[in-house]
């Protein structure tokens, strides 16, 4: 039996380093794929001539046929159009919808029994369209998104306090956008509760700054969006799936009455294995979370609301 097939839709910046971390995994095969030919045959050709070096042994493609991303295990999906200086995500709504809706078609049709891991933004909602569009149950349909924000929120916390990352534990729920809900109550470093060791007022100068971390980037880059943490966030999740982890990890998921959300693909912490999303798992919130998640939910509904008018 070979590896599993690991695809990645969308040769940019996020699709060419989940491409390059999944390789040095030396765990699978990796296929690339874009609609501008020379881009993902260039990048799996010099990911190919980095296996000398770096030591991995799985094969590398990159194409534009559909036939050659057949029976992936995993199809993570990063095709779109990034979000240019001062743009919201949900104008990137319609364009990143017809891309969205036309790549999973493509996919289902070589790859039925994959697991979907989507990236392309405005993400739950992208998540919402490749549900409905693959027909997939709802375990094989995943939205990346609170894997970055966490880490995001991580990473200024451990700078605030000069403290390895590795100590911080926290998850940040919701939709992936403004209204997204850093689980305050049950951010611990060291298993310290975070409010013993951050003033409130600086706790939410953090947090703002991680909601505002992904434009914080594109304004620095000026051109293109966060990739480095993105396909980061990606691949662990691949990983949780491809090694039946179980880890729990904050995943945009399709909630039927957990956290109160019905039938709304959001960020909950979801228990990832081998079948995809294998339990969504409900921890306690404060009423203040969970009114926000309440209102980022509804957010989140909303925008779907308009892409049901796009995809009819
Ligand atoms: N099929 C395949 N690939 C496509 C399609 C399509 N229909 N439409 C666009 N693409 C490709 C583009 O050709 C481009 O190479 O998707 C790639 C996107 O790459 P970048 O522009 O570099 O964008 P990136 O930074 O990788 O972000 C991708 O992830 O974080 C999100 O908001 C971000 O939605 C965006 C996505």
């Amino acid at each position: 039996m070979g590896r599993d097939k690991i695809t990645v839709i969308g040769a940019g910046n996020v699709g060419g380093t989940a491409a390059q971390r999944l390789a040095e995994k030396d765990c699978y095969d990796v296929v690339l794929l874009d609609i501008i030919p020379g881009l993902p045959k260039g990048k799996a050709l010099d990911l190919a001539q980095s296996a000398a070096i770096c030591g991995y042994t799985g094969q590398l493609t990159g194409t534009t046929d559909y036939k050659d991303t057949a029976d992936s295990s995993v199809v993570v999906i990063t095709s779109g159009i990034p979000r240019k200086p001062g743009m919201s995500r949900d104008e990137l709504l319609e364009t990143n919808v017809k891309i969205v809706k036309s790549v999973v078609e493509q996919v289902v049709e070589h790859s039925p029994n994959a697991i979907l891991v989507i990236v392309s933004n405005p993400l739950d909602a992208m998540t919402y369209v490749a549900h409905k569009v693959s027909g997939f149950p709802k375990e094989r349909v995943l939205g990346m998104a609170g894997v970055l924000d966490s880490a995001r929120f991580r990473a200024s916390i451990a700078k605030e306090l000069a403290v390895s990352v590795q100590e911080v534990h926290t998850m940040v729920l919701g939709g992936h956008g403004d209204s997204m809900v850093p689980l305050i109550g049950s951010t611990t470093v060291a298993g310290a509760p975070i409010r013993d060791l951050v003033s409130e007022e600086r706790l939410n100068e953090l947090v703002d700054g991680t909601r505002h971390g992904g434009a914080e980037i594109v304004k620095l880059l000026e051109k293109g969006s966060a990739f480095y943490a993105p396909s980061a966030a990606a691949v662990q999740m691949v990983e949780a799936i491809m090694k039946d982890r179980h880890s729990i990890l904050p995943c945009a998921t399709l909630c039927k009455g957990e956290y109160g959300i019905q039938d709304v693909f959001v960020g909950v912490p979801v228990k990832l294995g081998r079948r995809g999303a294998e339990q969504i798992v409900e921890i306690a919130l404060t009423s203040d979370e969970q009114a926000a998640l309440a209102k980022s939910t509804a957010d989140v509904k909303e925008l779907c609301h308009q892409i049901d008018g796009m995809l009819t």
